[in-house]
């Protein structure tokens, strides 16, 4: 079984970097991001247990023993991408490699995200949305790009950050307004030699080189960011984030086929949290949602904004699995739910009440229920969950 994938079937934050790190410790040989970019807020461990936020590197890059890659097409900004490897103290040449079809993030996008649509769309202002626009307008500047030619790169940056600045002064922003963003980027540009050094001691030297991982039989973990209700592919468009967060995007990325993927992961929390815009026909409005948002935690681990929580939603998770050929469901965060008086499912478009879950145990009559109903929702079979917050409290294969 080499290649297994992991995807959240929900909107996001449903807990997948303990899925993921839990595989880092007991499966995998190369752990891969593969969409997405500094948007996500993944949970890694050292080797002491204590606990860090990785946001582009993937979660195997603080066991040193794994081999890390941020795959094509993710989006990388430099400047966090830089400051995450000193945080995480993760040497060049180590673990970790970066495809050089990244395209980068640029001030440039980070301002547009934040005037144009982090109030529209609740964005990140991570720049996502922009860089991908760039990318598929093909007028992106790589990661190999600010490597290989980095002061023709930087012209092309400056030009579209002059750009944007000068239009924003003729649609009558005033140069005070205007100012702490030049502020920003001439400190970006006094950096931009720096962090483009940096870059390149990172950069992957094989574009091919998981083909041949997957010939010598490394057990590969795809590592899904984001989840399916934020899929730019769903019916939720706009309120999405602009990657695919899918097999397809996994596919896309990677240079994997649809053959070599041997099982697909689903991580659901067994309730629903969403920031960002868009319906949620299972929101919670009799206070239990503040339980749940207080129990789990239910806050961004990218922007720190509180997540709106309602009701576990079995019709969008169906959907989910359907379009990605889910094998194996992974169910987190059940301790949470065992804090809520009066729990429910939502299905069919109504909600459906629960008996209490008292123990996450599969003797306890809620806790076996909840079991039963998504995997006679769903008709997945494989089954695992999460019996506490802490690292090793999963219980695979139920
Ligand atoms: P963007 O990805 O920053 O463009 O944001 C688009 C939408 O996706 C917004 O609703 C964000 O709140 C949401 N989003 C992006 N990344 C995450 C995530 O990691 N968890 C949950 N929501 C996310």
């Amino acid at each position: 079984m080499p290649v297994k994938l992991v995807l959240g079937l929900q909107h996001g934050d449903e807990g997948k970097g303990r899925v993921v790190d839990d595989l880092v410790q007991n499966w995998a040989d190369v752990v891969v991001r593969f969409q997405g970019g500094g948007n996500a807020g993944h949970t890694v461990y050292d080797k002491k247990g204590n606990k860090f936020v990785t946001h582009i590197l993937p979660v195997g890059v603080l066991s040193r023993e794994i081999i890390n890659i941020v795959s094509r097409g993710c989006v990388v900004d430099i400047q966090e991408f830089c400051e995450e490897v000193t945080a995480l103290n993760v040497k060049p040449g180590q673990n970790l490699s970066v495809s050089g079809f990244c395209p980068i993030i640029e001030p440039t996008h980070k301002i547009i995200d934040r005037l144009k649509y982090q109030k529209k769309l609740g964005t990140t202002a991570k720049g996502i949305g922009p860089a991908y626009s760039d990318f598929y307008a093909r007028d992106s500047i790589m990661v190999k790009d600010v490597v290989d030619r980095p002061e023709e790169s930087l012209i092309r940056i400056q030009s579209k950050f002059f750009d944007l600045q000068e239009k924003r002064a003729q649609d009558g922003e005033s140069l005070e307004v205007l100012k702490p963003d030049f502020d920003l980027f001439n400190d970006w540009v006094s950096n931009y030699k720096e962090m483009t050094n940096i870059l390149s001691l990172y950069k992957l030297n094989n574009e091919n080189v998981l083909q041949e991982y997957y010939k010598k039989e490394y057990n590969i973990l795809l590592e899904g960011a984001q989840g399916s209700g934020l899929n730019i592919f769903s019916d939720n468009y706009p309120d999405v984030t602009s990657s695919a967060p899918s097999v397809g995007g996994a596919l896309n990325s990677t240079g994997l086929n649809h053959k070599q993927i041997d099982e697909v992961i689903g991580v659901i929390k067994s309730y629903k949290t969403k920031v960002g815009t868009g319906s949620f026909p299972s929101l919670i409005k009799d206070g239990q949602e503040n339980i749940l948002s207080k129990i789990g935690q239910e806050f961004g681990a990218t922007t720190g904004r509180p997540r709106k929580c309602g009701w576990l939603d079995l019709d969008e998770i169906k959907l989910a699995i359907k379009a990605n050929g889910v094998d194996h469901i992974c169910v987190v965060k059940t301790d949470v739910l065992s804090h809520v008086p009066d729990p429910k499912y939502y299905v069919h478009g109504r909600t459906y009440c629960l008996h209490r879950i008292k123990e996450v145990k599969t003797s306890d009559t809620g806790f076996s229920e909840l079991l039963s109903v998504i995997k006679n929702q769903t008709g997945v079979k494989k089954m695992s969950y999460t019996t506490g917050p802490k690292r090793g409290e999963i219980v695979w294969n139920v």
